[in-house]
């Protein structure tokens, strides 16, 4: 005898034909975004962290871009690994027009002017201490306003370079109002500013401070005086809400697995476009346990970035983009 169930929800599920009818959230290339790492050399160099990546030469960041636009990937983030002898305490070689970061910009959109390129606002590709800002106090704090002020100048070169999105990752206060005026002064009314407005200190950007170097010899560094307790969900909207005041036209919840509740009240609480950054660590250890045999790669890639969507970001940054958008074709 059947059960006497008005209720089924199994009835949906029952072919591949009806999940796919009642499938809610569904992952498009469009959403994505390729961060790329680059360095001075010419040929490519593997990040032993992150299994499949590389720092890229010239020649290879053309190709990646063009794939990337083959694939229906919409923007690429570019990251600059920058030679230790050019860092100092100040991130001088950030304010130089020789930067590999704007010679790069300025030749992607020269090649591809449809293909978007989002830079990062921040200085701990050029500090020797890795830090986002400058130091005051022998070392001891990074210093707020002085690092905003550093921070707009950076975002007008980026700018000038032919950035169409600048994405101040510093969590300093007060920039992204700062990089507003000092952009729209200098007649960028245009570029866009995607701000990490949620970007919380986290363990997961290891491998990405072995990609740019930003990690001083063995030693992590604690950037727990600007980027977030994990453990707050509140204070993520109260900076969220005070970037979209300060005229972010896009805000990110960063890193994005671990912070679904985040990205989700985020998206609930303001109504610029959410993206949600899938770091490093994120991506690396989905390799690893992978390798181990523990889980089953393409499976478990394509679930942490449905999972991130289905939390509510409209966009994605993802070193799995080039093999996803190629695998949804
Ligand atoms: C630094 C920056 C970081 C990432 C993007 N921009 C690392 C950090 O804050 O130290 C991390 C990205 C990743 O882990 O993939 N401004």
């Amino acid at each position: 005898m059947p059960l006497d169930l008005l209720q089924r929800p199994r009835r949906t599920r029952r072919s591949e034909s009806l999940r796919r009818l009642v499938r809610e959230t569904a992952l498009h290339p469009q959403d994505l975004i390729w961060p790329l790492f680059i360095h001075e050399e010419s040929g490519d160099k593997a990040i032993d962290s992150m299994p499949g990546i590389s720092r890229l030469g010239r020649e290879s960041l053309i190709e990646a871009c063009g794939r990337a636009l083959e694939l229906g990937i919409p923007a690429v983030a570019l990251f600059p690994s920058i030679p230790a002898s050019l860092k100092d305490d100040v991130g001088t070689h950030a304010f130089e027009s020789s930067n590999l970061l704007y010679l790069s910009v300025a030749e992607v959109k020269r090649c591809f002017p449809q293909l978007l390129v989002i830079t990062d606002v921040a200085l701990d590709p050029y500090t020797s201490h890795g830090h986002d800002g400058l130091l005051v106090d022998g070392g001891g704090a990074v210093d707020n306003d002085q690092t905003v002020e550093a921070l707009s100048r950076l975002a007008i070169l980026e700018a000038a370079a032919g950035a169409d999105i600048v994405a101040p990752s510093d969590m300093m206060d007060g920039r992204v109002q700062a990089i507003r005026r000092a952009l729209d002064a200098a007649g960028y009314h245009e570029t866009a500013i995607l701000s990490y407005a949620a970007k919380f200190c986290s363990a997961y950007y290891g491998p990405f401070r072995d990609a740019v170097g930003s990690k001083i010899g063995k030693d992590a560094i604690s950037k727990a005086t600007y980027q977030m307790d994990p453990a707050n969900a509140r204070e993520a909207l109260r900076e969220v809400r005070l970037d979209v005041e300060e005229g972010a036209d896009i805000v990110m919840v960063k890193p994005a697995g671990p912070y679904l509740d985040v990205i989700r009240s985020v998206r609930e609480a303001v109504h610029v476009p959410v993206a949600a950054y899938q770091v490093s660590g994120e991506f690396s250890q989905i390799h690893a346990a992978a390798r181990l045999g523990w889980l089953d790669y393409e499976r478990t890639r394509d679930e942490s970035l449905l999972a991130i969507k289905r939390a509510g970001a409209d966009m994605i940054l993802t070193y799995f983009a080039p093999e996803v958008a190629a695998a949804l074709r």
